[in-house]
């Protein structure tokens, strides 16, 4: 740290203020965070709300929180109506991952740190965020890959269907990537149709319909970007004449409790976690950036995988 600025933290921090390059904090001023969510399109994002909700309820941080409804011009609004509350930090978790930077340029002129939470941006400068909290996508994708090249029992080639997450989010961009990126080691297992879902249940139904018309009921396998789009997928399945989880393998990601009734019931075979509880991380990261620390770009959540087997007994221990 050079003297200066030395002299100036010394300075500060007697009259009771944190200095960071956003500006100074009075130490006891209660935090303002202003946060755009995507939407309520599934179980782990209504997970991810009340997580968010709770803990700034919980740690005293004042919380302005908008719903954009799945639609970037709404989280460009609320960013903007950030900006001109004066909020002390910004948090959102980006829709989609491009058409960032003229926001993410006012709130740097207007010297309010933003934090990412859940997914992540495609920037020319990242000096525009300040860290990034949520998930690996790509290793998610790869996880599930994995697991159906170790755990696929038939001969012969195997007919993949995927639901993708929303068209240019970060996780239907990763997951696919991950997933292709592991099965093309074994040319057998072919993505016969690939589709967005928009990460909803009645999407994942709607394609999964036509997906079943489309390859006259030959399909082997279902690789599902959430739970949400899975489960819906099954009743589609299930309305065919056909056993989920048996005539065609569901695999699916988030880890949430629909996935293990789900599994429990013998319909679906796998869920790839990922954690939507980002709440008590957020918090932390907010009351760090404002007191000046230096936090690393971006905090990988911890995550694990669950198979059916498994699901009867990990159903009461799930907290989303
Ligand atoms: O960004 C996380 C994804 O968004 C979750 O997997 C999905 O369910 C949600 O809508």
């Amino acid at each position: 740290m050079s003297f200066t600025r030395r002299v100036m933290v010394a300075t500060l921090a007697t009259a009771g203020l944190a200095l960071s390059s956003f500006g100074a904090l009075a130490a006891d001023k209660k935090i303002t965070l202003g946060f755009a969510q995507v939407g309520a399109e599934s179980e782990w994002r209504t997970a991810n709300t009340k997580s968010i909700k709770e803990t700034m309820e919980k740690e005293g941080i004042n919380l302005k929180f908008s719903d954009a409804q799945q639609k970037q011009e709404n989280q460009i609004k609320a960013i903007r109506s950030y900006i001109a509350q004066k909020v002390d930090v910004i948090a959102f978790a980006p829709v989609v991952q491009t058409g960032w930077d003229p926001v993410l340029k006012e709130a740097k002129a207007a010297k309010i740190p933003v934090i990412l939470t859940d997914r992540n941006i495609e920037t020319s400068d990242p000096s525009l965020y300040v860290t990034m909290i949520g998930s690996d996508f790509t290793e998610e994708g790869r996880k599930a890959g994995r697991w159906l090249l170790e755990n696929y029992k038939g001969d012969g080639d195997v007919r993949i269907v995927e639901l993708q997450g929303t068209v240019g989010s970060a996780p239907a961009i990763e997951r696919k990537k991950g997933f292709d990126e592991v099965i093309k080691a074994q040319p057998r297992f072919k993505v016969v149709r690939s589709q967005t879902g928009d990460f909803t249940r009645a999407k994942g139904k709607e394609v999964m319909e036509a997906f079943l018309k489309a390859e006259n009921n030959k399909i082997n396998v279902l690789y599902a970007h959430n739970d949400d789009m899975a489960i819906g997928a099954i009743q589609a399945i299930e309305e065919a004449g056909l056993k989920p989880g048996k005539d065609i393998i569901v695999i699916g990601v988030d880890a949430v409790k629909g996935a293990f009734e789900a599994m429990a019931a013998g319909k679906m075979n796998v869920t790839v976690e990922c954690n939507p509880l980002l709440g008590p991380q957020l918090a932390q990261a907010a009351r760090d950036v404002l007191a000046g620390k230096q936090l690393p770009k971006w905090t990988p959540t911890k995550e694990s995988m669950y198979t059916a087997d498994q699901a009867a007994k990990e159903l009461p221990n799930r907290k989303y």
